[in-house]
């Protein structure tokens, strides 16, 4: 294997006068408030070796990265059923665009979009309040990433429900075609408040290790989900997962990956490896624009590229 921790070092050096290029998103007022100059990166190898760099130690909101737990959550819960309510396709629009939803009868193209991901809460909420379907999605990351100090940021919550009228929007949507069961305010509490999760990079990376590891994570020697699950959770990654970027994001980088707003990307080279990178300037699809590049310069120097 590639001498990991020199590439790590060398993607952090060559990014390092580059720090705060992009726009930080303030559309969720807490989230304006990030030092655009951060920057964290951590991969774990299917062996359990961990390589990083820079504030890989330091939470960040995850936001849309999320989305991955509350869509294996669905799929455990539902199984294949959970496809009746959201698609499996590339929306070729913004994260958070309503226009396909209309023609569509209010069935989201994909989980990794707001609607989609609020469609999957919906479908977590399935036999439980708000206030346990957050606990169980709580639960569940810190299972994965093998950590019990992992939290929901409320500041970050409470500043999304303030604000997120496109969200409500949605939901309301949706709901008007019959597409969700719960009230909305339900529903979006337990979306906001899986978006607030705060992460490090370490956890992230930790927590994908079972999308790397056909199912099974290794260090904790817990199967997850099945390896057919695995891959199929990866398939979606890799066609949704960066919304109308995930074109570029797989031409230029090769891997299943999700970004989420706050500047996280969670990255999967099966059979190797997962990745997490944090740096919190966006470009124009909401995407991590440092995180990008740094996943790219990563892809090319270990040729993990699934092409
Ligand atoms: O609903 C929202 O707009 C945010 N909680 C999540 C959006 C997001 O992370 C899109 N990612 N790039």
């Amino acid at each position: 294997m590639a001498d990991l921790q020199a590439i790590v070092d060398e993607i952090h050096a060559k990014l390092t006068p580059r720090l705060g290029e992009g726009k930080v998103a303030d559309y969720i007022p807490q989230l304006a408030h990030v030092d655009p100059k951060k920057f964290g990166m951590a991969i774990i190898d299917v062996d359990g070796e961990v390589y990083k760099a820079g504030d890989c130690d330091e939470p960040f909101s995850i936001q849309s990265v999320s989305k991955v737990f509350t869509l294996t959550l669905a799929l455990g819960k539902h199984g294949e059923t959970t496809w009746n309510r959201v698609g499996r396709e590339p929306s070729g629009s913004a994260f958070n665009s309503i226009v396909q939803l209309e023609h569509e009868e209010g069935k989201p193209r994909n989980p990794f979009i707001n609607a989609g991901a609020i469609a999957v809460s919906d479908l977590v909420l399935a036999g439980h309040t708000p206030r346990e379907a957050i606990g169980e999605i709580v639960r569940f990351v810190r299972y994965l990433a093998d950590d019990d100090s992992i939290a929901i940021d409320p500041e970050v919550a409470k500043s999304e429900q303030a604000t997120g009228f496109r969200n409500f929007a949605l939901a309301n949507f949706m709901r008007s075609f019959g597409k969700l069961d719960h009230p909305v305010e339900h529903v979006l509490g337990v979306y906001f408040h899986h978006c607030a999760l705060a992460m490090t990079c370490t956890q992230l990376a930790k927590s994908a290790l079972f999308l790397a590891a056909s199912g099974r994570n290794p260090l904790t020697g817990h199967t997850v989900v099945s390896k057919q699950r695995a891959r199929r959770i990866n398939a979606l990654m890799l066609t949704c997962g960066h919304y109308d970027g995930s074109g570029d994001f797989a031409y230029r980088v090769g891997l299943p990956g999700k970004s989420g707003v706050g500047g996280g990307i969670m990255a999967v080279a099966p059979g190797k490896a997962s990745v997490a990178v944090w740096s919190p300037g966006l470009n124009h699809n909401g995407n991590s624009l440092l995180g990008s590049l740094a996943l790219e310069m990563l892809a090319t120097r270990t040729g993990w590229s699934v092409f």
